[in-house]
């Protein structure tokens, strides 16, 4: 069993943590946020997944995980030093990589005797960890190991991965990496430490291209008065296409795929590489959540004093994330709109919001509105009674930007229902079948 030190206790930190405790392994982690070093020491996880917290104090009993805000001490003995440090988006795109950039110099200043390797986590442009290694030289050995987790997810994902991808230029290094995944019985890809950057960017753009895909065909379902919900099913049918992330909605929002791949386009355009395809995924999901608004001032007119209820405000069902959520885009964009705004999450209690934007605690307070928009497709939304819903919603309009609710039961309770690429009353033009 190894001795593993984590930089960097966010979620991808966490998650990394948990599952090497969970195979037996020693974590020591480390933050340069005191506030979070000392919660995590009381047993508090600085993010929401099922089950988390219970695993945590398990570990923290059994001694088999600790933290603490002192680096040198962290690293001391390590067997392997992970780095899983938030690398944030830039004003111009670009990646932010300062925290990574002081974790580093530090790491320059510790005693890394029995450190096989330090392994980088955190998404990086390609070429940032043959820095870190230039960095590093007759110091630790560097590898890039990109981690594939969602949000909300995480610790599940990490103990069965698809895949474990093993960025090195040294094989003693990657085999004492390697090793830990060993019982996870997945398959292990060893490549360069630039294409395994490269391998984590382009999932991400690849996973956001299907979103704003499908965004694209029902936003033509709309027009055509077909169901996105039954054309992206028969697409995705088609084992060459699968059916994952073909979900239509308000557009891809959270802390990673609109950061990944602005970060992509800007690599590719630094070095005269087209790469349109990536570019067209966010301009579409730039446009979505744009589109939620025109269909609601569609049913509505103007905006100005018309109070708005919102279901949803994480940027995906299953966390309390609403960093870069395109549903708070949303609330901005009808806040400007003069409307105002009765917003309800269940995992959220306290946010800044917008002007005329205001929390509140129950899924019905919401509803006591002119509309009714859902924003994330939370499953307990379906468990409302759509009468409930009609008796307080003055203009009997739902805007659903998650296809998450039934629509028949909407209907039968006498509300007019929009969702994305999903009408009430599919049109059956029978004449273009014979
Ligand atoms: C991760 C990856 O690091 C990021 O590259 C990827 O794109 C998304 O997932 P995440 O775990 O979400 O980031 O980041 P966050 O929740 O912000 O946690 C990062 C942690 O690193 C924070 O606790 C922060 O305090 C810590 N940190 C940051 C350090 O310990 N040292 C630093 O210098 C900077
Ligand atoms: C993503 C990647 O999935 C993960 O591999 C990577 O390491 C980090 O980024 P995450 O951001 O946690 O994970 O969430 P994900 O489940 O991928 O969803 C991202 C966004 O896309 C959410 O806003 C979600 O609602 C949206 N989405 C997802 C859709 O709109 N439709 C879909 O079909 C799937």
């Amino acid at each position: 069993m190894s001795r593993i030190c984590i930089i960097g206790t966010g979620y991808v930190g966490m998650a990394s943590a948990i599952g090497f405790a969970e195979l037996g392994h020693t974590i020591v982690g480390f933050d340069i946020m005191p506030e979070r070093v000392a919660d995590l020491q009381r047993g508090i996880t600085p993010y929401r997944e099922a089950g988390i917290e219970e695993t945590l104090a398990k570990h923290l009993k059994t001694g088999r995980m600790r933290f603490t805000a002192n680096q040198q001490e962290a690293v001391r003995s390590a067997q392997l030093v992970l780095i899983s440090v938030g690398t944030p988006a830039l004003a111009d795109g670009s990646c932010d990589l300062t925290g990574l950039r002081q974790c580093v110099a530090a790491l320059r200043k510790c005693d890394l005797t029995d450190c096989a390797a330090v392994v980088l986590r955190s998404t990086v442009p390609p070429g940032t960890s043959d820095d870190v290694a230039k960095q590093l030289e007759n110091i630790a050995e560097v590898i890039y190991a990109p981690e594939f987790l969602r949000e909300g997810n995480a610790v599940a994902d990490f103990l069965k991965p698809d895949r474990t991808v093993i960025g090195a230029e040294s094989i003693t290094a990657a085999v004492a990496y390697a090793t830990l995944f060993e019982p996870l019985q997945a398959p292990i890809m060893l490549t360069s430490r630039r294409s395994a950057e490269l391998i984590k960017g382009a999932s991400n753009a690849f996973l956001a291209l299907k979103i704003s895909f499908a965004n694209e065909i029902a936003n033509l379902c709309d027009a055509l008065g077909a169901d996105s919900l039954d054309v992206l099913r028969g697409v995705g049918s088609d084992r060459r296409i699968g059916p994952a992330f073909l979900m239509p909605g308000i557009g891809f929002g959270g802390p990673c795929f609109e950061k990944d791949l602005k970060s992509l386009e800007r690599t590719a355009t630094r070095r005269m590489v087209n790469c349109e395809l990536v570019s067209g995924a966010l301009r579409v999901n730039e446009r979505q959540p744009k589109r939620i608004v025109e269909i609601l001032t569609a049913e509505l007119g103007s905006l100005q004093g018309r109070r708005i209820g919102v279901w949803g405000l994480a940027f995906k069902a299953g966390t309390d994330d609403i960093r870069d959520s395109l549903a708070v885009r949303i609330l901005e964009d009808l806040s400007e709109r003069g409307a105002i705004v009765r917003a309800f999450d269940p995992a959220i209690r306290s946010a800044n919001l917008p002007e005329n934007c205001t929390l509140v605690t129950t899924a019905l307070d919401a509803a006591d509105a002119d509309a009714l928009l859902v924003l994330t497709e939370w499953p307990e939304f379906r468990e409302v009674s759509p009468h409930a819903i009609a008796r307080n919603l003055s203009a009997r309009l739902v805007v659903d930007g998650r296809n998450a609710l039934d629509i028949e039961r909407i209907v039968d309770a006498g509300l007019r229902y929009r969702g994305v690429g999903r009408t009430a009353d599919p049109v059956l033009e029978l004449e273009a079948v014979s």
